[in-house]
């Protein structure tokens, strides 16, 4: 049997195990979603989001890239993040990140990559460019990189609030809460960093007045 017949295999096992466990189940996701949270994470295999918040098929809208990165320009990001607090309505936005992630090592090594990986993980070089004075100050390699981790989710966070999407549903219904989170390989557990509620303050500079 081959690897990718193997999922195929799996999947038939796992839709007997779900209608036995739960006969509606397919049905009932089949005509409606209302998922309460949209996820930002890492695309790394190891950080997949149901499986480490024990959530099902239904609860959770998720994006992913590499190292769960919020850029102006990406259009599909703005797609999900539109969808999701427009249409689906989510009432927390969580953007993710992990511990030991990879992403975040070539960003701080001089490494040229392809033009567009370069491109990608530039954004992560401004994070640590703009909290230089803090990193610089952790000799060990490995703890800066996670404290990197850490300022870029942050940084994640506050570019979503500086959206036209984000503000006008806060203006809107006071939601979505906004939050950012790390996720460790080595225990499992979530570190939850960083947290903007609905109508939080920003940057003037950054706010809509037209909404
Ligand atoms: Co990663």
């Amino acid at each position: 049997m081959k690897p990718y017949e193997v999922l195929l295999r799996e999947n038939k096992q796992w839709a007997a195990d779900k209608i036995e466990a739960d006969p509606d189940f397919f049905n009932r996701l089949s005509t409606l979603q209302t998922p309460e949270f949209l996820w930002i994470g890492c695309s790394d295999s190891r950080v997949p989001a149901n499986e480490i918040t024990n959530t099902q098929p239904g609860e959770i809208f998720v994006h992913r890239n590499i190292a769960n990165l919020v850029i102006h320009t990406d259009v599909n990001l703005l797609s999900v993040l539109d969808y999701a607090v427009v249409h689906l309505k989510v009432k927390h936005v969580i953007v993710c990140g992990h511990y030991g992630c990879g992403g975040i090592k070539a960003a701080m090594s001089n490494n040229n990559y392809s033009q567009v990986l370069n491109m990608w993980l530039r954004n992560i070089k401004d994070v640590y460019r703009h909290n230089r004075e803090e990193l610089d100050t952790i000799s060990d390699e490995k703890l800066r990189a996670d404290r990197l981790t850490e300022l870029s989710v942050v940084e994640q966070v506050q570019r979503l609030a500086k959206t036209s999407i984000i503000q006008k549903a806060w203006k809107q219904r006071n939601a979505p809460d906004l939050h950012g989170w790390v996720y460790g390989l080595k225990d499992g557990l979530i570190n939850p960093v960083y947290e903007m509620k609905a109508n939080a303050d920003i940057d003037p500079l950054y706010i809509y007045d037209d909404l």
